[in-house]
């Protein structure tokens, strides 16, 4: 009888690396490999220094130090991973496709598909096949297509079943959110092999939890929940500005409007936009698909939701500019947090990158902090990301730098901007600060996190999202 006794999963990034992570934690009997092109990659993922693994997650590196070369292996060798396997589960980059059909709005699916030839080149026996990645609806046909027509001829006894599990960890909270989600997702249209991937969830995810669909509603459940999360954070935004111009307060309005049970109280804090990998492209995923269907009113309902979060960003820049007296050449910035949230290294789509390429683009001097992000990373965001913004970066000036400390950033500095809610930035000495800045200067609080009152009391002015004392 089949029995999944070998798993591995193809991308040790933010997703494979912590999913496969708590399986390996909760299911000692199972040999799991967690594969990758990346080399570097691995070979942090490998290394003695639990602090260079290359996904901070608070928990991981515990749990990574129980289980590496235990249960869970770390390799380059892909091949070898696949034709071990009783299941694989694809954990590949789904970025926006850049050029070509589809552009700027639907998935680029060249790793899903180079995954799928891979496993029907390799794969013996029975395989069954994960998706974990975040894809378009209809993708577990392609990979269908591609591992069927695999098949040589009748004497080919190998066999396949495509099955969907989309991932909704968190980043900054992934660890706790695999080890005990919401619910655990699983669209096939094979039984069996539904099954057994349940009988891996079980082992620490209760019964109740662990929903059966079939194969489109999973995919399509996936971009829906995103794009609901997300049209929240664009919701509270919107009302943000209107807070500003009325003298109401965007904290007050979300607490009111949270406490009734229907709406809930959670993915109701404005701040600077929504950031990370999935949010945007996800629903222009929606957006194309609807599109695709003939579904304009669709696509233009969710399409409004990104726009929003482009337009939170940009009027915050403005913000900066208008109060620093439309000029910012010769000034110095601090910039508090460059990570598309808290608790993560990721700066992928981070509001930070496109508001800190207008002001160095305005002629600010930023200095920046981060508590987690490399600088390396910063460096390659700033100088990468200008496609979108009127940019002419000049790359014999300097435009920024990078502080551990966060009182050098503020130092003859005329301004401070708070773009993510790392706990230390809410207990910072104004006292000192106050004694070390420029005179006027300008606190921007894009994450609410301030005291508003308190600051002032300090000769400092300070501009807080959706606040209408602002004014
Ligand atoms: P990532 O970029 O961090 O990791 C993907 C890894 O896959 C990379 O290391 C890359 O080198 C590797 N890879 C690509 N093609 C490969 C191949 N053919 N063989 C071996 N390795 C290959 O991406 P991620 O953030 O982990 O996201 C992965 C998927 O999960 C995406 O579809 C994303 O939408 C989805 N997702 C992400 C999150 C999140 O919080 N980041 C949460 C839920 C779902
Ligand atoms: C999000 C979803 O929360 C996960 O369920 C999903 O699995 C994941 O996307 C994915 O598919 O990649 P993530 O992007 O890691 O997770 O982090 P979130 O906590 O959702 O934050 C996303 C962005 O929204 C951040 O920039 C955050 O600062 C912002 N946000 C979030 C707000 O501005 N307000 C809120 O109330 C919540």
């Amino acid at each position: 009888m089949f029995k999944v006794k070998k798993i591995c999963c193809i991308g040790a990034g933010y997703v494979g690396g912590p999913t496969m992570a708590v399986i390996a934690k909760n299911c000692p009997e199972l040999d799991i490999k967690i594969v990758d092109i990346n080399e570097t990659r691995i070979n942090l993922w490998n290394s003695n220094d639990l602090n260079n693994l290359p996904v901070f997650e608070p928990g991981l590196s515990e749990i990574i130090k129980s289980v590496r070369n235990k249960n869970l292996f770390f390799s380059v060798n892909v091949e070898e991973a696949i034709r071990e396997s009783d299941m694989i589960f694809i954990s590949v980059n789904t970025p926006i496709k850049q050029k070509g059909l589809g552009a700027g709005e639907t998935s680029d699916l060249r790793w899903v598909e180079s995954c799928a030839r891979q496993i029907s080149k390799i794969a013996i026996g029975h395989t069954i096949i994960v998706e974990k990645s975040t894809l378009p609806v209809k993708t577990a046909q392609t990979i269908k297509d591609i591992l069927f027509s695999s098949k040589k001829n009748n004497k080919d006894d190998r066999s396949f079943t495509v099955l969907s599990n989309p991932e909704f960890l968190a980043e900054g909270s992934a660890i706790k959110d695999l080890e005990n989600p919401d619910r655990v997702l699983i669209g096939g249209d094979d039984q069996k092999s539904m099954e057994e991937l349940k009988k891996i969830y079980l082992n620490w995810v209760p019964e109740r939890k662990i929903i059966f669909t079939n194969l489109w509603s999973s995919e399509l459940s996936k971009l829906s929940a995103n794009a609901f999360l997300a049209q929240r954070i664009s919701s509270i935004n919107s009302i943000s500005a209107i807070c500003e111009v009325t003298g109401a307060n965007i904290n007050e309005v979300s607490n009111a409007v949270g406490q009734d049970s229907r709406i809930g109280s959670k993915f109701l804090k404005s701040g600077p936009g929504f950031g990370g990998s999935c949010f945007k492209k996800d629903i222009l995923n929606l957006v194309y698909l609807s599109k695709y269907y003939g579904l304009n009113e669709v696509a233009n309902f969710w399409k409004n939701v990104v726009e929003i979060n482009e337009w939170q960003q940009k009027r915050i820049y403005k913000e900066i500019v208008k109060r620093l007296f439309g000029n910012l050449a010769d000034k110095k910035i601090a910039i508090l947090g460059f990570s598309f949230k808290e608790n993560t290294n990721d700066t992928r789509e981070s509001p930070a990158i496109s508001i800190c390429n207008n002001l160095i683009n305005e002629g600010a001097f930023l200095s920046i902090h981060d508590e987690i992000v490399k600088p390396s990373t910063i460096e390659k965001d700033l100088f990468q990301a200008e496609k979108n913004i009127e940019n002419n970066h000049n790359n014999e000036i300097y435009e920024w730098e990078f502080q551990f400390d966060i009182y050098k950033c503020f130092k003859d500095s005329d301004a401070a901007i708070f773009l993510t809610e790392m706990p230390i930035y809410k207990n910072l000495d104004w006292q000192k600060i106050s004694s070390i800045i420029k005179n006027p200067f300008w606190v921007f609080d894009t994450r609410s996190i301030l005291n508003y009152e308190y600051i002032k009391e300090f000769n400092i002015n300070i501009w807080q999202l959706g606040n209408g004392l602002n004014q």
